[in-house]
């Protein structure tokens, strides 16, 4: 038996990173797959890898684009039982936190959590009729014990996304629904391993591997493995619970 057999599930900006291995593993553990991307390229690489996958060009960040988006969605008939608010990251806003701006606050707050707010206010209803949800969302390690290498903001955003987590759960729970909360450390994408590059030396990037206690670095599948164990029926009697997945690094560090 697949473990989200005949399941609908909706992962936001997934076309690349995370998001797309999380796709990949739901779609071969039985679910049927929607991903949002506002990419058009990346959109097309990932068709040609993910076939059957439904996909949407979207900026998650354009409130009016994703309200249309998701509302015609479920009028297609969508009826989603996993969400995954996965859209989100630093956006390569500076670290120092005098020198990130008012805008680098807005755009970083924007992507992670005022997306996943309107992303929830539209599929939440229909989780609540049937009575039964899987909502999983990416905090980080970075929202958990602060970051080595993104700034303030990105904390301050993950560790809304990881509170939120605590309470969408409370609320939601009587309807049938879980909320938890999966949290990665650094996890080998190609695009991180660029933001290191630019932000750490080889010595330190080294140093870090050392610390973690299982002396590797995460990879995509190491963070859809923890969010398939929430997306699946069996997992109905977990919620509000925060995942690290990062190796034991944040209990060494
Ligand atoms: N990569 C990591 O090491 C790491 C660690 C901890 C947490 N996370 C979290 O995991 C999630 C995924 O991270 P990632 O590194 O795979 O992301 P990423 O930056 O690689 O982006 C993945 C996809 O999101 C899309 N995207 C970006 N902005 C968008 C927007 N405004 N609208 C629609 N799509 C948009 C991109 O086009 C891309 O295809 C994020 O929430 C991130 O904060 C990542």
């Amino acid at each position: 038996m697949k473990r989200v057999d005949g399941r609908t599930a909706l992962v936001t900006g997934a076309a690349e990173g995370l998001g797309k291995a999380i796709a990949a593993r739901l779609v071969a553990e039985g679910a049927k797959v929607v991903i949002t991307d506002r990419d058009a390229a990346a959109i097309e690489r990932a068709q040609a890898d993910l076939p059957g996958v439904t996909f949407r060009q979207v900026d998650m960040m354009d409130e009016t684009a994703l309200n249309e988006t998701l509302s015609a969605l479920i009028g297609e008939g969508f009826a989603f039982d996993i969400l995954v608010n996965n859209a989100g990251g630093s956006l390569h806003t500076p670290r120092a936190f005098f020198e990130e701006t008012e805008e680098d606050w807005a755009r970083v707050m924007g992507l992670n959590v005022t997306a996943a707010v309107r992303t929830m206010r539209a599929v939440l209803p229909g989780m609540v009729d049937r009575r039964y949800g899987r909502v999983i969302n990416l905090g980080s390690k970075a929202g958990r014990y602060g970051s080595l290498f993104t700034g303030c903001n990105y904390v301050a955003a993950k560790g809304a996304m990881q509170s939120m987590t605590l309470q969408l759960a409370q609320e939601f729970g009587p309807h049938g629904i879980t909320c938890n909360a999966v949290c990665p450390g650094a996890i080998h994408t190609p695009r991180v391993l660029s933001l290191l590059n630019q932000r750490m030396s080889a010595q330190e990037q080294q140093a870090v591997i050392d610390s973690i206690p299982v002396r590797r670095a995460g990879r995509v599948e190491d963070v859809a493995a923890a969010v398939l164990f929430f997306a699946a029926d069996e997992a109905g009697f977990l919620t509000g619970q925060l995942l690290d997945v990062n190796g034991g690094q944040g209990m060494a560090s």
